[in-house]
């Protein structure tokens, strides 16, 4: 493309300058983050025997080899402060059938694994029934980010059924994803 091609930006609502907002900022961040449509993850272990876990929508693959993965945390939850003392974490790709599971697993309620089922490795990792992958994996480290911690796992070993359809975390709802009808099938419809 020409340089003489680019034209200036008439941003349609205008941009926000973050540092001229800053009691805006956090509210404006979560609803544009919002706005990227997601999977959602369990990040679940055993803890003195318990199985202890939350749901995250953060999760991101990293690295082949060696093969790594990720997912933020935030600094104030109290399910990871109990998490980062296992030696092995579950994680469990959600399927579209999961919606309850997921926000019985973001609540703070007593009994998080109410309704849905749970298994356990020898090594701890907690994983959910009817997962589409179930990963068994350890801490490699923990990145400090703002508000978050990146964490970065490394996986030791994992299972999948990826016939299984996830489940979607866009604009605060938990969806399910649809097959986009082809293009040339829309012009005739
Ligand atoms: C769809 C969804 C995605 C979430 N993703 C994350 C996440 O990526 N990281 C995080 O720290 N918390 C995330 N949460 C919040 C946690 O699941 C959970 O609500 C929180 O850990 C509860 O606070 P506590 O750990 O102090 O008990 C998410 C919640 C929902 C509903």
């Amino acid at each position: 493309m020409s340089e003489s091609s680019i034209t200036w930006l008439a941003a349609d609502p205008p941009f926000t300058l973050l540092a001229e907002h800053d009691g805006e900022s956090a509210g404006m961040l979560r609803k544009a983050y919002g706005c990227f449509p997601t999977g959602v993850v369990a990040v679940c272990a055993l803890c003195d025997g318990q199985p202890v876990g939350m749901a995250a929508s953060s999760f991101v693959p990293v690295s082949i080899d060696p093969p790594l993965l990720s997912f933020c945390v935030q600094w104030t939850s109290n399910t990871w402060a109990r998490l980062s003392k296992s030696t092995r974490l579950g994680i469990s790709f959600l399927g579209a059938s999961h919606d309850a599971a997921a926000r019985k697993l973001a609540s703070r309620a007593e009994d998080k694994f109410d309704g849905f089922g749970l298994g356990a490795t020898p090594g701890g990792a907690v994983l959910v029934d009817g997962a589409v992958v179930w990963i068994e994996c350890s801490v490699e480290s923990v990145v400090p980010a703002g508000d978050h911690g990146i964490v970065l796992l490394r996986i030791i070993a994992l299972t999948m059924r990826p016939h299984v359809e996830p489940l979607v975390f866009h604009g605060s709802t938990f969806r399910q994803l649809q097959t986009a009808m082809p293009l040339s099938s829309r012009a005739h419809a």
